[in-house]
């Protein structure tokens, strides 16, 4: 299975330092085949990220997105308007949305539904607190986020990032074993909502993956790629994650 690796800049980069970045980071990756990879800039510097990406192996993400099409809803970006600056893919539920802007698992379902019938991939994120982890809740509470957040969603299009949030932006990776056993439960649960497809689905680790860890976690077996917010903010660090294969 190809593997995909999503760089989430998260409220990081100018419009600017976007293009900076792109300029850098296209020509050390050019010549990969064998990875799908994705960035995520900010809201503001998507359409200028498309510009930079043309006619590359670089394909664009947006963070976020609302679910109506259009109308009075102060903020909000709609799936037209994400396509229309050139995405390919939106990351949803991200536990930061949940954490800060109480997205619940109804409100992350209504999004994926949205995303999915503009035609865009999504990149549908769940993960376990400390707190539920200490507790022995992390199964549980994988579940309910798999099952709800993909609630009457066909598995088109679909990439899956494991995310534990104790693991995100806190240097703290989860190690492979605990990262396998996860994505195995996943892959049981995806395996239950889409019989016959769910081998296909991509399920992407996400938490403090840097160039010294991404190859061990990606020797899992179900690992199938990655979701970098630090890392991925230099291109040569994030490069050295696309290439985690000649690295080694
Ligand atoms: P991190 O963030 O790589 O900085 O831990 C990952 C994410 O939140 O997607």
């Amino acid at each position: 299975m190809k593997s995909f690796i999503a760089a989430n800049w998260k409220m990081n980069k100018t419009i600017s330092e976007t293009g900076e970045f792109l300029r850098d980071f296209i020509p050390l990756v050019k010549d990969v085949t064998d990875v799908d990879i994705v960035v995520a800039p900010p809201f503001t510097a998507l359409s200028a990220a498309a510009g930079a990406i043309q006619g590359t192996n670089v394909r664009l993400a947006a963070q976020d997105i609302f679910w109506e099409e259009k109308g009075a809803y102060t903020g909000e970006v709609a799936p037209g308007m994400l396509l229309d600056a050139g995405c390919t893919h939106v990351i949803i539920g991200h536990s930061e949305r949940r954490q800060y802007f109480h997205e619940d698992d109804a409100v992350v379902n209504r999004k994926v539904r949205a995303a999915k019938k503009a035609g865009l991939g999504v990149i549908f994120c769940v993960g376990e607190s400390l707190g539920e982890r200490e507790s022995n809740r992390t199964f549980e509470v994988i579940r309910r986020e798999v099952e709800k957040g993909l609630e009457g969603i066909d598995a088109d299009g679909l990439v899956v990032a494991y995310e534990p949030i104790w693991a995100i932006g806190t240097g703290k990776t989860a190690s492979p074993d605990q990262a396998q056993e996860v994505h195995a439960f996943i892959r049981d649960i995806l395996g239950k909502l889409y019989a016959g497809t769910a081998e296909g689905i991509r399920i992407l680790y996400g938490g403090s993956v840097t160039p010294d860890n991404v190859s061990s976690l990606m020797a899992c077996k179900d690992v199938n790629g990655g979701l970098v917010g630090g890392a991925s903010l230099k291109a040569d660090s994030f490069a050295k994650l696309v290439c985690y294969k000649k690295e080694k």
